[in-house]
Parts: structure tokens; sequence; C-alpha cells
């Protein structure tokens, strides 16, 4: 039997389209290999949100050359937004790569490989839009009880930072009823959460159904117990799309929201669209209204022009919001964005030095916000053992803590109840309690 191996890096989407190329190999006959020397079919699947992701996948492809010359019959294909970013270039640079593939043109991948193995002919479909061609039953799911579910690809916002745009192109929303068709048959095969995909997930429309109305048509389904969705956009995140999390408690109580910067000035030059105000506001908002409700960010130290007083004005919303956890990133300038014409002027080592401030505070505000949830009773909803502890198993809550827990006995049940007894930076720790 032959055997493949896909090496992913960057965000939620990058992973799920890794589970759809795996169905297409499945049907193919292939079978996952677990060492990149067992495989037939190497596949990376590349992110080049910053300079350090495009890097480390020029770096891997590097580590192949020889593996391909040992073996000429590999097949070698490199995917995702860097290959859509540098198109056929990858050739030139990389001639040992037999195809290239980007993330608006997955369908094309059974194509791609039964040509890659009667030729040696190099292919490079981009922005072909056949994402819906692979049926959502033959995914190959890395994540139960939990789904991800693509209900967008693309982004309109322009944020002046970011190469989304470029790679993976103009918003389009697939159709409603196909989403809830994916949804229902999830449910069916036993999954009890579904996380919602899209690079403006808020901004849905299709036909005359806004993200709300899906929300609706979700929530219908009972047995999902749990619907997430990621990433939203600030001013996207409409008073009813809040108000919808608030009356429906199989609605989680956690959003992913970048809020990039603390500082309007900054927001300005980023595009962002909305003040620090604004956030805090809608934060606010959610956090009186909606109980345990907790909240994760993305924050870019070190954009062109940041000077110590816009660097403060972030730290200031960090200590106002106390953020669940936070992503934070050094700026780094993207080829072909708006802000790469802006002179990259905060200094490599100043960028460090913020960031190492940031996440000093963030650690400390997150110990402090484990630590109160010691004594409580939570509900997890566990997906496999710890990755820590063998002995433990793991999961999460509604708001999105990892809690590792104690169990001795088999479980039947999907969520169960965990008394919290002790905490660290990054999860909650505690025994399961029998029903
Ligand atoms: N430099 C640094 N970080 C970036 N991000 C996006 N583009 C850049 C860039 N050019 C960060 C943002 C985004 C996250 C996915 O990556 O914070 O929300
Ligand atoms: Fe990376 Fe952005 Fe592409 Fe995701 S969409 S893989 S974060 S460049």
């Amino acid at each position: 039997m032959k055997r493949y191996f896909i090496k992913t890096w960057g965000c939620q989407m990058n992973d799920h389209d890794s589970e759809k190329i795996s169905g297409v190999l499945s049907s193919m006959g292939y079978a996952p290999s677990a060492a990149l020397s067992d495989a037939d079919v190497i596949l990376l699947n590349t992110c080049s949100v910053r300079e350090k992701s495009f890097q480390k996948a020029f770096a891997f492809l590097g580590r192949l050359k020889k593996m391909k010359e040992e073996n000429p019959s590999l097949i070698i294909g490199f995917c995702g937004c860097v290959a859509q970013q540098e198109g056929s270039r990858i050739f030139e640079r990389a001639p040992h790569v037999n195809f290239i593939m980007g993330p608006r043109s997955l369908g094309s991948i059974e194509k791609l490989i039964d040509q890659s193995s009667s030729s040696s002919i190099c292919l490079d479909p981009l922005w072909k839009d056949d994402f819906s061609m692979i049926r959502f039953e033959s995914f190959v799911r890395k994540t139960f009880p939990k789904a991800y579910i693509t209900i967008m690809e693309g982004c309109n916002r322009g944020c002046s930072y970011c190469i989304v745009p470029q790679t993976r192109g103009r918003e389009a929303c697939r159709p409603f009823q196909e989403i809830i068709r994916e949804a229902i048959f999830l449910s069916e095969s036993g999954f009890l959460e579904i996380e919602l995909l899209g690079q403006n997930v808020n901004g849905y429309r299709f036909e005359d159904k806004t993200f709300v109305d899906l929300l609706r048509g979700l929530l219908k389904i009972h047995s999902l117990k749990r619907i997430r969705f990621t990433t939203s956009h600030p001013s996207h995140l409409s008073l009813e799309i809040m108000r919808e999390m608030k009356e429906n408690d199989r609605m989680c109580n956690h959003v992913h929201l970048p809020v990039q910067s603390g500082s309007d000035r900054i927001l300005k030059l980023m595009n962002r669209g909305y003040t620090a105000r604004d956030y805090i506001e809608k934060v606010f908002w959610l956090k009186e209204n909606i109980k345990d409700f907790t909240l994760s960010t993305d924050i870019i130290v070190g954009f062109p022009g940041e000077d110590d007083s816009d660097f403060k004005d972030t730290i200031s919303l960090i200590e106002k919001i106390e953020f669940q956890n936070i992503y934070s990133f050094a700026y780094s300038p993207r080829p072909g964005t708006p802000a790469a014409k802006l002179n990259d002027n905060v200094p490599h080592s100043v960028k460090l030095e913020r960031l190492h401030s940031l996440q000093n505070l963030q650690t400390s505000i997150q110990e402090q916000a484990n630590r109160e949830w010691i004594g409580r009773d939570v509900q997890v909803l566990y997906d496999g053992k710890s990755k820590k502890d063998n002995n433990m198993l793991s999961g999460r809550t509604k708001n999105n803590k990892i809690v590792n827990f104690y169990c001795r006995e088999p479980l039947k049940d999907r969520i169960v109840t965990v008394k919290i007894k002790d905490s660290s930076v990054h999860c909650l720790i505690g025994e399961l309690i029998l029903s």
C-alpha cells in the first residue's frame, strides 16, 4: 500500500485543509505514514503569515532534496499559503517539487498526484476555487469529538500588515444548506462540538442568510452540544451575534477576538477599523452579560512607527481586559502588503523586549485567573490523553480552558464533570466526579 505524509504549519484553516487533503488521499488508496522516510507522497501545507513561517517551509523542503535524489518516484507537493504567494518561482528554487497547489485549489489534488506519478511536468493550479469538490464525508478528521467546518474562504478586510488576502483571496462563503448538511452529518457521526472556520466568520453572508441565521440553523441540531467559531473581527462581531451567544448555552462562552494593538494611532495604520475604546466596550458587554466569558487575542508588537507610548496603550488594554490567553508576535513585513511600504523602524531588539514584557504580564494574569478556578466543578469535553502526563485525560471547558484530570475507569460520556484541585499558567488540573 502507498503511503502519504503531510506536514502542516499555520492556522486552523490549514489544519483543516490537511484533513480535507487526507480524505482525498485515503479515497485514492493511500494510507498515512508515521515517518517521512516511508512516504510515497509528501505534502507541505505551508503558512506565510510571518517571515519565520515562510522560512520554515523552505528549510523543510531543503531536507527533502536528498530523499528525492535517492528515490526519484517520490512525489513532493508544495501546498498552502507560501505556494500561493510564490507561485511557479518555487520550481526555480526547488526543482525537486512535483507540483504546487494554492489553498483555493484543493479540489485539484487527485489530478495533481495522478499526473505527477506519470510525468515530471510541473503543475501549478492557483485560484481554481474548486474547494467544494472534496466531499465532506471523506475528510479525515483529527480532532474527534470536535470538528471543524469551513464556512468561508478568504478575507476582504485589508489589514495593512496581512498577507492573507493575497494567499487566500477575496471572501467566498459556502452555501448555507451545505454547511447545515455537513453539521447534521457530523452530529450523526457522533461529533459533539463544531468550530466554524473562516478568516472573518462574522462577515458570513450567503444570499439572504447572515452569520446569525447560520448560528440559528445550527442550533436546531440538538445533538451538537457546543458551537464555536474563529476568527472574529471586532468590527463584525455585532450586538445581534453577541445576544445570540448570550441566549444559547450551547454557544461557547469564549471568543478569539484579535485586537492587534491598544493604540488608536497604530490601529489606524493597521487599517483595523475600530478604536481601543470600541473594542473594550464590546468586550465588557460580553463579560457582563455572559457567565464566565473568556477571550483570547492576537497582538502584534513593533508595527512601523510604534513608540513607547503606543506600546503602553497595548499594555494598559491587556491589564483592563485580562485575556485568557494571548498569541503575540513581532511585526514582520510581508511582501506586497501596504505596511511593507512603511519604514520598519522599530529595532528587532526593541520588538523582542516588548514581546517579553507583554508575555511576562500575561503569564501573571493567566496564573492568577486560573488559580481562581480551584474548588469549582466544571464541564469538560474530553478529547484524549494529556500530552504531559499519560495517566491523565485532557479536554476543554466551554470557555476554552484546558483541563487535565485523573480518571481510573474508562469513561462512558464525553462531557464529564471535573472538580478543579490545582492550576498552572496554561491549564486547570482536577479529578473526575462520578455521576
Ligand atoms: N507580522 C506579525 N504578525 C502578523 N500577523 C499577521 N500578519 C503579521 C505580520 N505581518 C499575526 C496577527 C494575526 C495572526 C494570525 O498573525 O496577529 O491575527
Ligand atoms: Fe498562515 Fe494566514 Fe495562511 Fe493561515 S491563512 S496558513 S495563518 S498565512
